[in-house]
């Protein structure tokens, strides 16, 4: 049986394969590279020294999802295809609703014909909005959110509840991710996005790397020791190690569980970027910008959850974060397409 990973191209992804395999997994790979890169598949077989199948398909098109299905015995599914660029999701909803919604329905409808009612997702810190203090507690309200994108991952926890509420053979961990950076440490495989990055840490690298010139810092009036905005910043090795674990859990449970994936320790804006320039010896030019829309001044995880569930804990340092981000940027300065 193998453990169907969707999105699997993708940042976290991708590094979520290597430990899976690490872990002693069969994997299945799909996705439909709307943000990803084939090559990526050689770099994590390569990691692995392993081979394993891949399907390019859309997670909505349930006749080619069925056609997976017959093809691989899934045991059970990690669900990290969808889109996630806040602001695009305000500019096109119906976009988000379709993919991030959409095709979870398809996912979970096939998944259910085929037997395999095991499904850990990637949901988002965003969903506790703007109402609750860090740090920030599973058992806090949610679904306050305050944009599109956001929306539909507080829709599909719903959806996944329910699921569960419905059937008693539904297992679903709903996994609450603070801010993943970093890369692997080999610097082969790591966060390549298309066009401007949205993101702080793509975004500090590529200034790094001399593919952009300067970087905005958001607002320095935040109620924050340095006025910047503090963030839990996760590196993607530690969070993909996460989700070994709560697959364990969810191999063995049944039932939804939300859970944080998050250090528990905040970081500013201008922390994140001295300690880049200490850890790499590299000067990062920026400038104090306007704040950004939507953004809140903290936030930051409670993750005793995940210790007290399945004993995970963050155990990579800001300065492996730094070094690992640094590593991959500058092997790989055109991500990918090198
Ligand atoms: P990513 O864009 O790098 O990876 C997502 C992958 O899914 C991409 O390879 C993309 O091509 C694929 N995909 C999208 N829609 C698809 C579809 N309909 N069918 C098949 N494949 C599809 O993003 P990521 O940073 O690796 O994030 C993975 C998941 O984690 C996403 O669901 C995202 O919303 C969530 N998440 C990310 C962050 C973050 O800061 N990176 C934080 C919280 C939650
Ligand atoms: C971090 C900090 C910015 C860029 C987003 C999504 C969230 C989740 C993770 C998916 C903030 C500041 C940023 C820049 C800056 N994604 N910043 N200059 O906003 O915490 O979370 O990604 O689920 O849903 O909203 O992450 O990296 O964009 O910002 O000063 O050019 O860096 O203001 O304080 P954020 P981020």
């Amino acid at each position: 049986m193998a453990i169907l990973i969707t999105g699997g191209c993708g940042y976290i992804g991708s590094h979520t394969c290597l430990e899976l395999i690490r872990a002693g997994y069969d994997i299945a790979v799909l996705d439909n590279y709307c943000n990803s890169k084939p090559e990526v598949l050689g770099r994590i077989r390569e990691l692995a020294g392993r081979d394993f199948p891949f399907f390019p398909c859309d997670i909505r098109d349930e006749k080619a999802l069925r056609a997976v299905f017959d093809a691989v015995p899934v045991q059970a599914v990690i669900h990290f295809a969808g889109l996630k660029a806040v602001g695009e999701s305000v500019r096109d909803p119906l976009a988000y609703y379709d993919n991030n919604v959409g095709g979870t329905v398809t996912l979970c409808r096939v998944m259910q014909q085929a037997g395999c009612r095991c499904i850990v997702f990637s949901s988002s810190a965003t969903v506790y909005g703007k109402d609750n203090p860090s740090p920030l507690r599973e058992e806090m309200p949610v679904g306050r959110v305050e944009n599109p994108y956001g929306r539909t991952k507080y829709i599909i926890e719903t959806l996944l509840q329910d699921l569960c509420a419905s059937d008693p053979a539904w297992s679903a961990m709903l996994l609450r991710y603070f801010n993943p950076i970093g890369a692997h440490e080999s610097g082969r495989i790591g966060e390549d996005p298309a066009g401007i990055p949205n993101n702080l840490m793509p975004y500090i690298a590529q200034v790094a790397v001399g593919r952009l010139e300067q970087l905005s810092v958001f607002g320095n009036d935040y109620n924050t020791p340095d006025g910047t905005g503090v963030r839990d910043y996760i590196h993607v090795t530690d969070l993909a190690r996460g989700h070994v674990a709560a697959l364990a859990y969810a191999l063995r449970h049944t039932g939804a569980e939300a859970v944080n994936l998050g250090t528990g320790k905040g970081c500013s804006v201008l922390e994140l970027v001295h300690t880049f320039e200490r850890v790499n010896g590299i000067p990062v030019q920026y400038r104090i910008a306007p704040r950004r829309p939507g953004d809140v001044d903290v936030c930051y995880a409670d993750p005793a959850k995940a210790a007290r569930l399945f004993g995970w804990r963050a155990e990579k340092t800001l300065d492996d974060m730094c070094r690992d981000s640094w590593r991959w940027q500058s092997l790989n300065p055109q991500g990918y397409d090198a």
